[in-house]
């Protein structure tokens, strides 16, 4: 596997890679990884000829300072895993290669990026369309995959590569969960042992909640999914909203949409986890 720091390294592997006429792909993470990255490489790597894979934490996706600060960094350990996997080359770059002067670019657009994360961390979504269309810009790749945990930043990403007439085809992946259902995330690492212990439930009670619908309105489910999260120790829920898939507005009967979405965000402890679930 190649490694790359410098734009310039990375850009002559790319180019090497067209001449040879082989399809680009690309995955990009921001480390700590986990099976969850493995798997949308995995897929990368049958449906194209390379796959380029970046380690960058973005700041300028971080409303919380204290989360960028405590955010894992593995880079060594991530290395490893992406080689064992057969990644192409890896780019872990500087966070003055990405910014050699603040970006300050506005991405707008429109209500997909203003409700749930949206709502609740300010500035989130404009800093990973910041680092994402900068990513694409040097590597240029024929597409992306990215995991369907971080659901809403899925339809950002399609609604921004809408808005900048990106060429790069955004591939959506499931959801990777432990053998007990919690979604895998990097945050995970960050649990305490109670807190790991009890971090189940959110998808035990999301999962059971999809038969509710045959008696429930949406806000029914909201409430009950909410309340029965709540009464676990260390959980607290922070917003639980069900949504239409595409257009990631909240619904209030279930014949509002075709394909209703719940996403949901707890806090387990200090750590805020997010999951979401289909009730189609
Ligand atoms: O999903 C993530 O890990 C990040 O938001 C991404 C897409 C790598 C941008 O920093």
């Amino acid at each position: 596997m190649n490694i790359y720091q410098h734009i310039e390294g990375l850009q002559a592997f790319v180019a090497a890679e067209r001449a040879a006429g082989h399809r680009i792909a690309f995955v990009p993470t921001m480390g700590a990884l986990h099976a969850g990255h493995l798997s949308l490489v995995k897929r990368a790597l049958q449906e194209n000829d390379c796959c380029i894979v970046s380690v960058f934490v973005n700041p300028t996706q971080f409303n919380n300072p204290r989360d960028l600060e405590t955010y894992p960094r593995t880079l060594e350990a991530d290395s490893d895993l992406l080689s064992s996997v057969g990644t192409s080359a890896l780019f872990a770059p500087e966070v003055s290669t990405i910014y050699p002067e603040p970006d300050t670019r506005h991405f707008d657009v429109g209500a997909v990026a203003e409700v749930m994360e949206g709502k609740y961390r300010p500035g989130h979504f404009n800093g990973v369309m910041q680092v994402v269309s900068r990513l694409f810009e040097i590597v240029r790749p024929d597409c992306a995959y990215f995991g369907e945990k971080d659901f809403q930043q899925i339809a950002v990403l399609r609604a921004m590569s809408h808005l900048i007439k990106s060429p790069v085809e955004i591939i959506a992946c499931p959801i990777v969960r432990e053998a007990d259902g919690l979604a895998l995330s990097s945050r995970n690492l960050l649990l305490t042992k109670e807190g790991r212990a009890v971090a189940p439930n959110i998808y035990r009670i999301l999962a059971e909640s999809r038969s509710w619908r045959q008696d429930h309105t949406p806000q029914q489910v909201i409430e009950r999914v909410t309340a029965e999260i709540n009464a676990l120790p260390e959980l607290r829920v922070e917003y639980f909203e069900i949504v239409d898939t595409d257009s990631l507005q909240p619904i209030t009967q279930w014949s509002d949409s075709p394909k209703p979405h719940g996403c949901i965000t707890v806090y387990c402890g200090e750590v805020r986890l997010i999951d979401n679930i289909p009730y189609y």
